[in-house]
C-alpha cells in the first residue's frame, strides 16, 4: 500500500509527503473517514492532490494512502433511473442532500439476467455475454473494453444482483477474470470504440429552431451560451424530453440548489412521451450543485461523459446535457488558483482549452466493439458573465463545438421564446444533414433553410434603416420583407415550452410549417409585383391563422396544413383577381 501525509491543506487541495510511488490520476483516500481525492501532479518527496468531499476537519499529519488505480466509476444496468453525485454516488431524490464522507459503494441492483455466450466461447472485448431483463432500456451485458478470453463458467438464466459474479474468462496467459454485472472504468479516459463515423442524422429535437435552422447531429457537439434568464436550463430540459436519444444523460453542475431542485422534482414527474412510461427510466442524472465540493463538481463532466459512453457501447444513442459547463470552468479555475498556477485570461488555468476540447471529443457517432451503432451527442450550456460571448469559457467552447446555439438577451426580455438568435447562431452540420430531411420528405430543406435565415438578414438590415428613416419610407417591397420575416420569426421560430400542443415539433410538422410560410412569402411578392396593395396582404385572414398555426395545429392533424395551403393560394388569387378587376 502506497501512502502519504498532508503537509498542507487549502479547501479541496492538499499537499502530502511521501516516499512511495504515486502517479497522477490515482484515486487517493485521505483521513480517518476516507475521503475520496485523485493525485494531480506528482512531485520529488511529495504529491499535490483534489478531495472530492468537504474537507474541513482533515488536518496535516493526516494519512494518504492510494489505491493505484485511476479514479474510476461503476458501470451497471442499474445507473438508470437514478440520481448520482459527480463521482456517481447515489443521491437521495431530496435535493440539497449529500453523501456519507467517504461513502464509494452503490446499493445493488436485481436483475433477471439470460446468457448469450456458453461455456468454451472464445470472447473479445465488448462482445455479448448476456442479457439483463425486464425493462431495462440498456440491458447489454458485454465483455469491458480490455477484456477477453475463454468462458469458464457463465450463470444460468435467473435473478442476480448486479455485482454478483455472472461469468468468468480465461486469457490466453492462464489469467481468470471475474465479471459481474458492472465494471469499473477510468472517469478521464475515453471508451473504446470500433470506427467514429461521420455525422449522418441529426438528433431531432422537437425545438423548430434548432431542427430546421441549426440541427444537430448524432453524435455531434452543441453549445447552448446565454446570460441569466434566457432559458438555458428550460431548453437543456425540453430537450431531454423530447429529444430522440435513447438515453439521457443530465449533468447539473455548478448551477444552484434550488434550480437543480426543479429538475430533480420535475423530472420523476415526468412521462416519456415514446413509452409513456416515466422519463427517468432512460434518465441518468448527476447532480453537483453550488453547495457541494467543488473538485466533485470539476469531475462530474468526465463521469457524465464516461455513463454516455458505457449506453453508447450497447448500441444506444445517448444525449448528454450539461449545465453549465461555465460553472465547471469555474471549479477548474478555484482548484487552479489554490496551486499557485500561472492563471490566464480571467484567472482560468492555461489548460482550460485543452480541457474543453477533450470533454467535447468524446462525442461521436461510432460503430461499438461488438459492431452496432451507438453516439453521445453533447449539449453544453455556458453561462458567460452578462452575456459577454467574448469571454473565455464562450469563445474557447466556440473552437471545439460544430452547433453554437446564441440565446440572446433582448429576445429573452422580449418573452420571445426559445430566445435562440438566428443570426448568431450556427451549425456546421447542415449539408451532412440535407440528406436525411430528403428521405423524409423534405427535398428543399437546404434550401428553405436558405431563405429563411435570407430574410432574417435582411430584416436586421431594414430595421436598421427604418430607425432613420421611419419605417413607413421604406418601399412596399422593403415592407413586405419586414413583414415576411416577422411571420417567420412567430410562426416558426417562436415555440413555448409550456405549450401542450407545442412543445414538440416533429419534423413532419416543422416541414409543413415551413412550407406554407414560405409559399406566402412568394404568393405575397408575387401580389406585390401584380400591384396588390400591402396592407390588402397584411389584412389577410390567411396571415392571422398563419401566425397561430404551430398552437393550432397539433401533430395529429399534420394533414390540416395543406388545407391551410389551399386556402391560402385561394385567398391570393382572390386578391390578384380583384385587383385585375379594378384595373
Ligand atoms: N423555451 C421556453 N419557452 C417558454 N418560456 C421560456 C423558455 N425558455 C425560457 N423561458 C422562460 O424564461 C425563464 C428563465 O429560463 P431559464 O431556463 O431558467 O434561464 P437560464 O437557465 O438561462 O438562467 C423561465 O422561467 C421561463 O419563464
Ligand atoms: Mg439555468
Amino acid at each position: 500500500m502506497t501512502e502519504a501525509t498532508v503537509s498542507w491543506l487549502s479547501g479541496p487541495v492538499l499537499r502530502a509527503h511521501t516516499t512511495g510511488r504515486f502517479h497522477v490520476s490515482d484515486a487517493i483516500l485521505v483521513g480517518d473517514n476516507r475521503l475520496l481525492g485523485e493525485v494531480i501532479r506528482v512531485e520529488t518527496g511529495g504529491i499535490v492532490a483534489q478531495v472530492y468531499e468537504d474537507t474541513t476537519g482533515l488536518r496535516p499529519g493526516d494519512h494518504v494512502t492510494s489505491s493505484s488505480e485511476p479514479l474510476s466509476i461503476r458501470l451497471r444496468p442499474g445507473l438508470l433511473g437514478n440520481i448520482f453525485d459527480g463521482l456517481l454516488r447515489p443521491l437521495a431524490a431530496m435535493p440539497g442532500d449529500t453523501v456519507q464522507p467517504g461513502m464509494r459503494e452503490t446499493v445493488p441492483v436485481s436483475l433477471r439476467y439470460r446468457p448469450v455466450a456458453k461455456q468454451g466461447d472464445h470472447m473479445h472485448p465488448g462482445q455479448l455475454i448476456g442479457e439483463f431483463g425486464s425493462g431495462v432500456v440498456a440491458g447489454k451485458h458485454l465483455v469491458p473494453p480490455g477484456v477477453g478470453g475463454e468462458i469458464v463458467s457463465i450463470a444460468g438464466e435467473g435473478d442476480y444482483e448486479d455485482d454478483q459474479v455472472l461469468c468468468v474468462l480465461r486469457a490466453d496467459n492462464g489469467i481468470e477474470t471475474q465479471l459481474d454485472g458492472g465494471h469499473d472504468w477510468p472517469i478521464r479516459r475515453p471508451r473504446p470504440v470500433a470506427r467514429r463515423m461521420r455525422p449522418r442524422e441529426p438528433l431531432v429535437t422537437g425545438q423548430r429552431i434548432m431542427d430546421t435552422l441549426f440541427p444537430v447531429a448524432r453524435g455531434g457537439r452543441a453549445a447552448l451560451p446565454g446570460g441569466f434568464g434566457t432559458g438555458k436550463t428550460i431548453l437543456q430540459e425540453s430537450l431531454a424530453k423530447w429529444c430522440d436519444a435513447d438515453v439521457i444523460v443530465y449533468v447539473g453542475c455548478g448551477e444552484r440548489g434550488n434550480e437543480m431542485a426543479e429538475v430533480l422534482n420535475e423530472f420523476p414527474t415526468l412521462e416519456d412521451p415514446r413509452s409513456g412510461k416515466p422519463l427517468l427510466d432512460r434518465t441518468v442524472i448527476i447532480a453537483n450543485t453550488s453547495n457541494m465540493p467543488v473538485a466533485a463538481r470539476e469531475a462530474s463532466i468526465y463521469t457524465g461523459i464516461t455513463v454516455a459512453e458505457y449506453f453508447r457501447d450497447q448500441g444506444l444513442h445517448v444525449a448528454l446535457m450539461a449545465d453549465s459547463t461555465t460553472r465547471w470552468a469555474e471549479a477548474l479555475r478555484e482548484i487552479s488558483g489554490r496551486l499557485g498556477e500561472l492563471p490566464g485570461e480571467q484567472g482560468f488555468p492555461a489548460y482550460l482549452s485543452s480541457r474543453l476540447a477533450e470533454f467535447y471529443e468524446r462525442a461521436a457517432h461510432v460503430e461499438t466493439l461488438q459492431g452496432d451503432e451507438g453516439s453521445v451527442t453533447i449539449i453544453g450550456a455556458v453561462s458567460p458573465p452578462a452575456g459577454d460571448f467574448s469571454e473565455p469559457v464562450t469563445s474557447q467552447t466556440k473552437r471545439y463545438v460544430r452547433c453554437f446555439w446564441a440565446l440572446d438577451r433582448d429576445r429573452a426580455q422580449a418573452r420571445f421564446f426559445p430566445a435562440i438568435h438566428p443570426l448568431n447562431s450556427y451549425s456546421e452540420d447542415v449539408a451532412a444533414l440535407a440528406r436525411w430531411w430528403q428521405a423524409r420528405g423534405n427535398p428543399d430543406w437546404m434550401d428553405h433553410r436558405r431563405q429563411i435565415l435570407t430574410l432574417l438578414e435582411q430584416r436586421a438590415r431594414l430595421e436598421r434603416m427604418a430607425r432613420i428613416v421611419g419605417k413607413d419610407a421604406l418601399p412596399p417591397r422593403q415592407q413586405l420583407t419586414l413583414l415576411s420575416a416577422d411571420l417567420v420569426n412567430e410562426a416558426l421560430l417562436r415555440q413555448s415550452a409550456f405549450s401542450s400542443v407545442d412543445r414538440y415539433c416533429s419534423p413532419e410538422r416543422q416541414t409543413a410549417l415551413m412550407q406554407v410560410i414560405l409559399r406566402f412569402v412568394d404568393r405575397a411578392a408575387q401580389a406585390l409585383e401584380h400591384d396588390v396593395d400591402l396592407e390588402r396582404i397584411a389584412a389577410m385572414p390567411v396571415l392571422r391563422r398563419l401566425q397561430r398555426a404551430s398552437e393550432e395545429v397539433p401533430e395529429e392533424k399534420v394533414a390540416q396544413f395543406r388545407l391551410l395551403m389551399a386556402r391560402l393560394d385561394e385567398e391570393f388569387d382572390q386578391l390578384e383577381r380583384r385587383e385585375s378587376h379594378a384595373r
